[in-house]
């Protein structure tokens, strides 16, 4: 009798603990499928209907996300034209969203069929059907009883769960999930962090730019990757492009983004031949003659770039692993050549005797085809070659 029951207890206290120690990793592990939020429920319903009536009291913010790619979602150029102007219904869900909350954050948003101006609008973020409110970071001033969008306080504002229904389509929390970024401590940074930096609102307050700065910003553009250049030897040089700014991928997202490594070499007679050397870039599905050589951590490729009446040059790329970090890498799409988080791709270049010099540019495409003077230029570098 007495053993059973200690037996039982054991059991009891091992089963707590098991409890305990899942929890403790589901709380620490991405939280995109939190538990369903708890909201006040309000009594009246919200009046407001549109993005522009929050302009009067939320001037600041309301311009930030005006000069968004967020509000352009749906206005964008590009992606009027990949969409026929929209008569691909598939698009809308995310490009012209209704509230995320209403079919919750692990889900693909539904289409909403007015307001087109405004893209991803303020209320896809922050309108809380169910509550009837507009839900916020806070802290909320007693001002708030009596606003309109009848503010209340929710952590689901600020959770990655919020960005996922639309940006984990092509893996950018996947690849976030990976990095040195996601782990907890002093580097933790997420989605937010780089995303929507601290700006200081009327009144002192303590707000988050609406601009999100990414693939249409150059200053955070040449943040996210370091570059060098240098004379290893004679005739032999060494270049290395890493990723030290990018929370994921670089670059990330949409597969028409490309980071190219070109170079100018220059002849004993002056002549200059350009040639890429490398392209990073998650290909479209229909270039099937495109294959990723690097595939795992440490993996090499050796080959030959025809320079004309210059002769040829043997490149030599190793894929570098994060320094320090404990986490492999592994590629969503495998014919991807992106660079993630904190790695580096190392290069080995034998130029030929006819070679004096050589200057090595990394630029940023938002599409593959686009030009270089359409291009932003990253980073660059020149070098004698003896
Ligand atoms: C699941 C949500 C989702 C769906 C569905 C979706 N998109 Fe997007 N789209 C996004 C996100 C998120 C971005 C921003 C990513 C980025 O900028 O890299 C984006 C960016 C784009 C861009 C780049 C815009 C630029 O300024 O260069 C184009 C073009 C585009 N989408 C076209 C389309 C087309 C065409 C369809 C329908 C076939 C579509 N999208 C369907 C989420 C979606
Ligand atoms: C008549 C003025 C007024 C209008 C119009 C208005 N708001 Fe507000 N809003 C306020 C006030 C006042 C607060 C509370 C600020 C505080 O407590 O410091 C607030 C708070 C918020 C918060 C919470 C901010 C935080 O710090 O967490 C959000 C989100 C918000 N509003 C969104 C909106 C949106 C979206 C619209 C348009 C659909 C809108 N508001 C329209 C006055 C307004
Ligand atoms: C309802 C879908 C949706 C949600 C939710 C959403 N986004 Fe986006 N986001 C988009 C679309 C669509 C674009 C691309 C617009 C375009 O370029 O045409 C975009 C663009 C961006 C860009 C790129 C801007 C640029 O310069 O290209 C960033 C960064 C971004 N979103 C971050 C976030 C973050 C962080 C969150 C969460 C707080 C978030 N988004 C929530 C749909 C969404
Ligand atoms: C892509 C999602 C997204 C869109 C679109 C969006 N917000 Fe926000 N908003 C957020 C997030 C995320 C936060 C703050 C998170 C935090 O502090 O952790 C925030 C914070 C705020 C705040 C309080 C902080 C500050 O900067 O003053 C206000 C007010 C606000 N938003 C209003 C608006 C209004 C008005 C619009 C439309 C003009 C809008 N938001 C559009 C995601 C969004
Ligand atoms: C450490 C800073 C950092 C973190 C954390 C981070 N990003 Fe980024 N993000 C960048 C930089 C730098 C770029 C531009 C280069 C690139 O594409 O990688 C970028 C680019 C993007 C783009 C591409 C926009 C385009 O126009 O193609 C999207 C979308 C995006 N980030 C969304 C996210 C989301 C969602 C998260 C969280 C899961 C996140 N980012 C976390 C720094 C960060």
């Amino acid at each position: 009798m007495k053993r059973w029951a200690l037996f039982l207890v054991l059991l009891l206290v091992i089963a707590a603990l098991l409890w305990h120690l899942l929890r403790g990793e589901a709380a620490t592990a991405l939280n995109t499928a939190e538990s369903a939020p708890v909201f006040e429920m309000r009594s009246t319903p919200m009046r407001l209907q549109s993005s522009d009536e929050c302009a009067a009291c939320h001037s600041e913010v309301f311009s930030e996300w005006r000069d968004s790619w967020h509000s352009k979602a749906y206005t964008d150029p590009e992606v009027q034209g990949l969409s026929r102007g929209f008569q691909d219904k598939d698009c809308l869900p995310c490009h012209l969203p209704r509230p995320v909350l209403e079919t919750g954050l692990s889900q693909r948003p539904l289409e909403r069929d007015r307001r087109h101006d405004d893209g991803v609008d303020c209320f896809t973020c922050h309108f809380a059907p169910e509550a009837a409110s507009m839900i916020g970071r806070g802290p909320l001033g007693a001002a708030a009883r009596s606003a309109p969008c009848q503010p209340q306080e929710s952590a689901v504002i600020s959770s990655l769960g919020l960005c996922a229904p639309c940006h984990n389509q092509h893996k950018v929390h996947e690849e976030w999930k990976q990095t040195s970024y996601a782990l907890p401590g002093a580097g933790f940074k997420d989605c937010n962090d780089c995303h929507m930096p601290e700006v200081l609102r009327a009144g002192g307050r303590r707000g988050r730019s609406h601009r999100y700065p990414a693939g249409h910003d150059a200053t955070i553009l040449r943040s996210a990757a370091s570059f060098k250049v240098e004379r290893i030897e004679d005739g032999v040089l060494h270049v290395r492009v890493s990723n030290t700014g990018s929370g994921h991928n670089l670059p990330t997202d949409e597969r028409h983004r490309a980071v190219d490594l070109e170079a100018t070499f220059i002849g004993v007679d002056g002549s200059r031949v350009s040639r890429r050397v490398d392209r990073y870039r998650n290909p479209y599905r229909t270039e099937f003659e495109l294959r990723n050589p690097l595939r795992s951590v440490g993996a090499t490729r050796d080959y030959e770039i025809a320079l004309g009446a210059l002769g040829s040059l043997e490149v030599h790329v190793q894929r570098v692993a994060p320094e320090g970090h404990p986490l492999q890498s592994i590629i969503a799409y495998p014919e991807s050549t992106q660079i993630p988080a904190g790695e580096a791709r190392d290069y080995r270049v034998i130029l030929p005797p006819s070679v004096v010099s050589a200057e090595f540019r990394l630029y940023y495409r938002t599409q593959p085809f686009q030009a270089d003077n359409e291009a932003v230029l990253l980073h660059e570098g020149s070098v004698h070659a003896r």
